[in-house]
């Protein structure tokens, strides 16, 4: 039986939806079926088999879809495996260590009973929106620091688990 798995996730300027897309894609190589999903527009996450969730850091927060998600969604997600991920840092620190996560996050983790939560680099480029946003960009402290083989092998490891049965033990 194919796994449905949902990759749900929050953005402003766009980077964290193609890091839930690689995810995705990195999910659907590996013989299950993901969907990669703006995380405010999903209605029913109990359609699904396992879910990731992840938010854009601001202001070293979660962004408020993704908080919303992890609150109106626990029950339905209560029988499922659900992985978090958070995208942000303008540098290298994400790939060099453990980045723990935000409040926000830390809170999803506990409601969803999350397996495992990650730090991403994030990127910031010309056009993104906000006058805090473009002034990083001005200053030179924006950048691309989405590490993608990261993110895959990442992905890997949850389609791995996710084979091999994440999924909550039988009722005894
Ligand atoms: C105003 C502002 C505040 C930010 N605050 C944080 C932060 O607290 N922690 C962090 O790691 N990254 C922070 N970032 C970087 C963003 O998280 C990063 O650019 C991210 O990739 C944006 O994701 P998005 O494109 O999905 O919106 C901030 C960026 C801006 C513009």
């Amino acid at each position: 039986m194919t796994m449905n798995v949902l990759v749900a996730y929050a953005t402003k300027n766009g980077s964290t939806a193609s890091i839930a897309r690689m995810i995705a894609e990195a999910l659907d190589e590996q013989g299950l079926r993901a969907e990669a999903r703006p995380a405010a527009e999903v209605a029913d996450a109990g359609a699904y088999d396992a879910v990731i969730l992840g938010s854009a850091l601001y202001a070293n927060r979660w962004l408020r879809e993704a908080r919303q998600f992890a609150r109106h969604h626990q029950s339905e997600l209560d029988a499922r495996p659900v992985w978090l991920f958070s995208s942000g840092p303008l540098d290298a620190s994400a790939g060099e260590r453990d980045i723990p996560p935000v409040p926000g996050a830390a809170r999803a983790a506990t409601l969803l009973d999350a397996r495992e939560h990650v730090t991403f680099g994030g990127r910031l480029e010309e056009g993104a929106r906000g006058f805090i946003a473009r002034m990083i960009v001005k200053q030179g402290r924006g950048g691309d620091f989405r590490d993608m083989e990261r993110i895959r092998a990442w992905a890997r490891g949850i389609a791995k688990e996710i084979s091999e049965g994440a999924g909550p033990a039988p009722p005894t």
